[in-house]
């Protein structure tokens, strides 16, 4: 079968025709694969210093995926081998049916960005209803569903940043009430945000940037009135370290917290997959949840991992 291999950390993935995967035990089964999203996570695993990455090789990669079973069931997985490849093993059992309406490659991409989004909103977040949400960094594809999801979860306002004035704007179709661009004087950013404190306190950050724009607005945070605010880091895209003053959590009612792989419970990995992962395959097949995508060839591995993707979209490999 056709596979994308790594070799090393730091290298690119090679495509490779390799024996089909063998099953170790019982407790696995193998699928076809139809469609795989490249994620920054996926990236992320083949380079050094990360909590995730690799450490046997070569290895295929590629993380998670939309399958078909042998009966013909298309379904969401997590691959215990990589999902860049025509098979992979999984979990027996382990996979979320999905809609037959609902097209593979957005499938294939939705569960990251939940992950990264409605779901640190309602697990870590404990988002209700009239809430007011910042989504920090919201012109990536995680971004933009972020919007969406607090939208789905009626947040009274949702405030998105970015550095790009027109992918801003765009957010504002999926939901976005307020815009906060980042390409200006720390200045102007301030005033805006006071601007927003004023009506409404913030109650969740989603921040998929961290760097010097996290420490603004933990600042502007502790600032404003005494308020809980669960600031969540889910990325950090703009910068890895930030200077926190033991000051600014005894002086307000701030939550710093994170999210991402390792961090939830079995319970609430439980819950991701049977609740939350199917019910927000209902909503994409219904056409409430969209997103874009690009999708590429396996063949194409080393030229598209090479590039990003196109602002804002998701890369998808489609096996055929
Ligand atoms: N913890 C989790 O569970 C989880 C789940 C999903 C994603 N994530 C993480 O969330 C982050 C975003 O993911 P994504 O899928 O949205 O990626 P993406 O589509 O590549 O988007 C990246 C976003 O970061 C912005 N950005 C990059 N560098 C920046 C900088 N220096 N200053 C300001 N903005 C900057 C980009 O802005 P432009 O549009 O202007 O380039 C874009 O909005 C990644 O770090 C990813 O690993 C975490």
């Amino acid at each position: 079968m056709k596979a994308a291999i790594i070799t090393g950390l730091n290298t690119t993935p090679e495509l490779r025709e390799i024996n089909e995967p063998n099953l170790e035990n019982d407790q696995q089964q193998i699928i076809t694969v139809v469609a795989s999203p490249l994620k920054n996570y996926d990236r992320l695993r083949t380079k050094s210093g990360f909590y995730g990455s690799f450490k046997t090789f070569p290895s295929i990669t590629g993380s998670d995926g939309v399958g078909t079973l042998e009966n013909g069931t298309h379904v969401y997985t997590q691959g215990i081998s990589g999902m860049f490849a025509e098979k992979a093993v999984i979990t027996k059992g382990q996979y979320v049916v999905l809609p037959e309406s609902l097209n593979p490659a957005l499938a294939a991409a939705l569960p990251n960005a939940i992950t990264g989004s409605l779901v640190p909103l309602r697990l870590r977040g404990y988002m209700k209803k009239d809430m007011t949400v910042l989504i920090n960094g919201a012109t990536g594809f995680t971004g933009q569903i972020a919007v969406q999801a607090a939208k789905y979860l009626k947040a009274k306002r949702i405030i998105a940043t970015g550095r790009d004035q027109e992918r801003l704007n765009h957010l504002k179709n999926l939901g976005a009430t307020e815009l906060i661009l980042l390409n200006q004087s720390e200045e102007k950013i301030s005033g805006q945000f006071k601007k927003i404190q004023s009506v409404a306190p913030i109650d969740i950050v989603l921040d998929y940037l961290w760097g010097h724009v996290a420490e603004l607005f933990i600042r502007l945070i502790k600032d404003g009135p005494t308020h809980q605010t669960r600031f969540i880091n889910l990325g950090n895209n703009a910068g890895t370290d930030i200077k926190l003053n033991a000051d600014t959590i005894r002086s307000s009612a701030i939550e710093i917290i994170g999210a991402g792989t390792g961090s939830y419970t079995k319970e609430e990995y439980n819950r991701i997959h049977q609740e939350i992962f199917p019910e927000i395959f209902q909503l994409a097949a219904k056409g409430i949840l969209t997103a874009n995508l690009e999708t590429a060839a396996l063949e194409n591995i080393a030229e598209v991992w090479n590039r990003k993707a196109e602002a804002g979209r998701r890369i998808v490999f489609t096996m055929n």
